[in-house]
């Protein structure tokens, strides 16, 4: 049984981890400011298990823990474009601020695990520069561009966390998660929202059409997540986190969703959003190469989850 910590454990990927761990009978402390993170249904019955700790705190104000944690999971950051858009030298400030508070707190060097989510975006200025043909690989050397724009904040603030944690002198993880989607993660991402849109409006406009993304269900995730991060055989290193398998254009992705909410809308391509990769695939070879006989969820089967929780969901 591990002492395990969890920032960000209201969020989706947060709640999704702490939903295993806590079965296994780990003792987990979820910490969370609620920012984005929802006290919902979902939330408060998982809060109901006597092995979960919740810690309605803020990172930007965290001192210590009475606590020694065997692992650290460090999620809590600004996400989402329309977010780091808002308020870009904001979404620096709370995800360098967060990370450098977290790393003070850790007494014992030696005994705990960090393990940090960055993201897939560190590898947009690759794509966009034309100096990456391939899918998304952790041994690239990364690029920043000369030009720069309010969503770069969120990338360049990952890019420096992981530099960060590296030099940090902790036994560290870091997760380059590639498009997670399932049930309960908000509405500010491309499924939840083309969901939405099927379903409310007569004429749905496609931004980024022909853009390719790969998507990850996020039991998949949990589970790839948790095997590397349990064993002692990884860390110091990163890691992708998605399904390269079913590459799909948004604008397919649309068709997919509009015949499994079985709705009349008028599906259109409209323009492409600035900023937005023209692809987005991850290379899973390093992290399969841990994962022996690795099963993905397909497309199909994840979506029909997804939109049936968002379309019968109480939030
Ligand atoms: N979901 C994905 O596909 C994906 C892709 C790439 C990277 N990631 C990374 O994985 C992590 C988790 O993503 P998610 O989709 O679960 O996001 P999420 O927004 O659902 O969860 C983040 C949580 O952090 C909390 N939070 C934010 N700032 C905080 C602060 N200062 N103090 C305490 N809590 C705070 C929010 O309330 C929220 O509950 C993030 O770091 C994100 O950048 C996720």
């Amino acid at each position: 049984m591990s002492k395990i910590l969890i920032t960000g454990g209201a969020g989706f990927l947060g709640f999704n981890l702490a939903k295993h761990l806590v079965k296994k009978k780990h003792k987990v402390f979820l910490l969370d400011n609620f920012s984005r993170g929802k006290l919902d249904y979902a939330f408060e019955s998982l809060i109901k298990y006597k092995n979960i700790k919740l810690i309605k705190k803020d990172l930007l104000n965290l001192k210590f823990f009475k606590e020694q944690f065997d692992i650290i999971f460090h999620l809590a950051s600004i996400v989402g474009v329309k977010n780091v858009n808002k308020n870009p030298t904001n979404t620096f400030y709370i995800n360098l601020v967060s990370t450098l508070n977290l790393l003070r707190t850790v007494k014992n060097k030696k005994k705990t695990k960090f393990i940090f989510f960055s993201t897939s975006e560190v590898y947009s200025p690759l794509i966009e520069n034309k100096k990456q043909f391939t899918s998304s690989q952790e041994k690239n050397s990364l690029l920043i561009l000369n030009k720069t724009r309010p969503r770069d904040s969120y990338y360049l603030s990952k890019l420096t966390n992981e530099k960060i944690v590296t030099l940090s002198g902790l036994n560290y993880i870091i997760f380059r998660p590639h498009n997670i989607y399932g049930p309960r993660m908000g509405f500010s991402h491309v499924i939840p929202e083309l969901i939405y849109k099927i379903k409310r409006k007569k004429i749905c406009k496609i931004y980024s059409p022909s853009h390719s993304r790969a998507f990850c269900y996020i039991d998949d995730a949990v589970n790839q997540i948790l095997k590397l991060s349990f064993s002692n055989k990884y860390y110091n290193s990163i890691y992708n986190i998605g399904n390269m398998k079913e590459e799909i254009k948004i604008f397919e992705l649309a068709k997919m969703i509009k015949n499994i909410v079985n709705q009349k809308c008028l599906i259109k391509k409209f323009k492409n959003t600035p900023g937005s990769p023209r692809r987005r695939v991850p290379n899973m070879r390093k992290t399969l190469q841990n994962l022996k006989n690795f099963k993905f969820t397909d497309l199909k089967s994840g979506l029909l989850k997804t939109v049936e929780w968002y379309l019968n969901e109480k939030y």
